[in-house]
């Protein structure tokens, strides 16, 4: 999403506990005395002796111009577009006038996470499968004919019809990618969509609405971000910023609802107009019902989708699975505003390779822990579980459905390490390495705000950087871990000093979406917002792009760039790594975030061209001869 719109919110709870300065200062002061740490940060990430570079391509310029560019020797082509029917019709409208109940069966807007899952189910088939997509907000301005005004009910559910994710069926087909139409998989998740609610606080009062007494049926899902797909063929679509579509006009919004970010007016969806749940007033627990991770099973069109409450309550930008050691599954999660923090989940029971009912289980029950990272390049993953760490009845928590409904306010109490905006997070499949995107933050280092640290360790830090850590033991569902900074982004022809960060290579800031694909080249994709977008700091930077790195040596190339407006989100191959899917979102936003319906191509007309509204789209990415992306 549009940084601008993310940007609206800051964990109050900023001040560092003295307690927490004097631990840092000692952990500083072993630092300095050198030791275990210091031995164990030099493992990470270091290359193998004699290893060529994995970024087998020819670097891509900065752009501003409204197109995607792609290394020489690779052809990019749109296949999945806002409004494309996901099955048999309807055809989208390009002047936007197609209907709410149309929608329902079309690709929905401002793609982000995407996942292949071949077909048939469990097998490694590279020229067929499933994709699963998310659409994370609108723009309705471009969305309905007239924009906003005037503003119905049937435009409310035109909105919500465009949010959720997508399923449909895609196949290569004489050498080109297709949507397959009609497929019996293809499917809309929408923000009315009947969702199952399961885990500690499923039925808990405080998810009771008047509509779902038993408080275990939410209708829908909203601002699906970043994503995760399971070792058993499912999909995890994230609720990242769904105090947005709340408004709450009362006389004091309550100090849970503030935690979150629910204020007077929202975003401006103005959904609350015409779809009364959305009042946070009159429906004082509908919020509680949004900030989760909800699973998808793509390969069955008729399971609903079930929000996980074991796996905590907060922004949720991602979730990128894993497997300990003894194949108890661990789920890395990040909480996309200011100073939020970096989550993991480990489950009680260990995945089940064949059981797929057992593995539909596997989110109900777990540990959910929340991290610090202390000055020595050592962290701690501090669990948030009833009774413990303070987290009891004195400090306003009844049992763990209240930790994990107000799991933001639980990791407050405990001292984990407030950081620079989590974003994605992606487990390096050979080395278990686990890196995650800290977009950017101005506010680090500014008065009455948490100071730099050393794993946030720039004031005012317009570009972002990326950490990562490995697991003690080489286990992810380890209580300790080493970490470092893998690099801070930045533009080296930059005037000051601090800004020009640390890229052995090209230029980048505000890195968002995260994946290492099976050769481990880690993709860096960056979501720089509209406002600030070729101008200021990011003067010389071009449009939103997607860059490659390379892990052990930090070379950073930049692989493709975006139409105006845009940023670029998912990407995911094929399992032989020729085939690749990437996001493009929101082409043509303008730094007032709602477009003009007068002037839909005033930024840009990507794809279509001419008077063609801009439209996100699922992108295919191929070798002209055939090969492994990046060789
Ligand atoms: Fe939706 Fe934090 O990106
Ligand atoms: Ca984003
Ligand atoms: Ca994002």
């Amino acid at each position: 999403m549009n940084s601008d719109l993310e940007d609206r919110g800051v964990n109050p709870t900023s001040n560092p506990a003295l307690d927490d300065l004097i631990a840092a200062r000692l952990s500083r002061r072993q630092l300095l005395q050198g030791g275990v740490a210091t031995a164990a940060l030099a493992l990470l990430g270091r290359p193998a002796a004699g290893a060529t570079s994995p970024l087998g391509f020819t670097a891509v310029p900065v752009s501003t111009a409204d197109a995607v560019t792609v290394p020489p020797g690779y052809t990019s082509t749109v296949l999945y577009a806002w409004g494309d029917p996901i099955s048999d019709g309807p055809a989208f409208k390009p002047d936007a006038s197609n209907t709410a109940a149309e929608q329902e069966r079309q690709a929905g807007m401002h793609h982000d996470g995407i996942h292949f899952f071949p077909l048939p189910a469990g097998s490694t088939t590279s020229t067929r499968g499933l994709l699963a997509v998310n659409h994370e907000y609108t723009d309705d301005g471009l969305l309905h004919v007239g924009g906003m005004e005037p503003w119905t009910a049937d435009k409310v559910a035109k909105s919500q019809a465009s949010h959720g994710v997508s399923v449909v069926e895609v196949a290569e087909r004489a050498g080109a990618w297709t949507v397959v139409r009609p497929s019996s998989y293809a499917r809309r998740v929408t923000a009315r969509t009947p969702i199952t609610v399961d885990g500690p606080a499923a039925g808990h009062p405080r998810l009771r609405t008047a509509a779902d007494p038993d408080g275990r049926t939410v209708l829908g899902t909203v601002n699906n971000c970043a994503h995760g797909a399971t070792p058993w063929g499912t999909y995890l679509t994230c609720e990242e910023n769904f105090n947005g579509y709340f408004v709450n006009r009362g006389d004091a919004i309550p100090a849970a609802q503030q935690r979150y970010g629910i204020t007077k007016t929202g975003f401006g969806y103005r959904w609350h107009e015409h779809d009364p749940r959305f009042d946070a007033v009159a429906h004082p627990n509908e919020p509680n019902r949004f900030g989760w991770v909800v699973e998808i099973d793509p390969y069955d069109p008729a399971r609903p989708p079930v929000k996980h409450t074991a796996l905590g309550r907060f922004k949720h930008e991602g979730a990128a699975v894993t497997l300990a050691r003894d194949n108890r599954v661990v789920v890395y999660m990040g909480d996309d505003e200011r100073f939020e923090y970096i989550y993991k989940f480990v489950s009680r029971d260990p995945f089940t390779p064949g059981d797929r009912e057992k593995n539909a289980r596997l989110f109900t029950e777990g540990a959910l822990y929340v991290a610090r990272f202390d000055e020595a390049g050592t962290g701690t993953w501090i669990e948030l579980a009833h009774g413990r760490h303070g987290l009891d009845a004195a400090a306003g928590f009844t049992s763990q459905a209240d930790v994990l409904i107000d799991t933001r306010v639980a990791a407050d109490r405990v001292g984990a390490t407030r950081m620079d905006r989590p974003e994605w997070i992606a487990v390096h499949p050979k080395t278990g390495e686990t890196y995650c995107t800290l977009t950017n933050n101005t506010q680090r280092g500014e008065d009455g705000r948490p100071p730099v640290d050393r794993a946030n360790p720039r004031a005012k830090n317009v570009f972002g950087h990326i950490v990562r850590w490995r697991e003690r033991g080489g286990d992810a569902a380890s209580n300790t871990f080493d970490w470092d900074v893998f690099v801070l982004a930045g533009d080296r022809d930059h005037p000051e000093a601090d800004r020009r960060g640390t890229i052995k290579g090209d230029g980048f800031g505000s890195p968002d979406g995260l994946w290492i694909d099976a050769r481990g080249v880690l993709w860096i994709q960056t979501d720089v917002s509209t406002s600030v977008l070729n101008r200021g700091d990011y003067a010389r930077l071009g449009n939103n792009m997607m860059l490659a790195a390379d892990p052990a040596t930090g070379e950073v190339k930049r692989f493709l760039t975006g139409p105006r407006g845009c940023e670029i989100t998912g990407v995911i191959t094929t399992p032989d790594g020729r085939t690749m899917f990437v996001n493009v979102q929101h082409p043509g936003e303008t730094a007032s975030e709602r477009s003009d319906p007068a002037k839909p191509t005033a930024i840009s007309a990507w794809p279509d061209g001419g008077a063609g509204r801009p439209r996100s789209a699922t992108l295919v990415i191929r070798k002209t001869d055939g090969g492994v992306i990046a060789t």
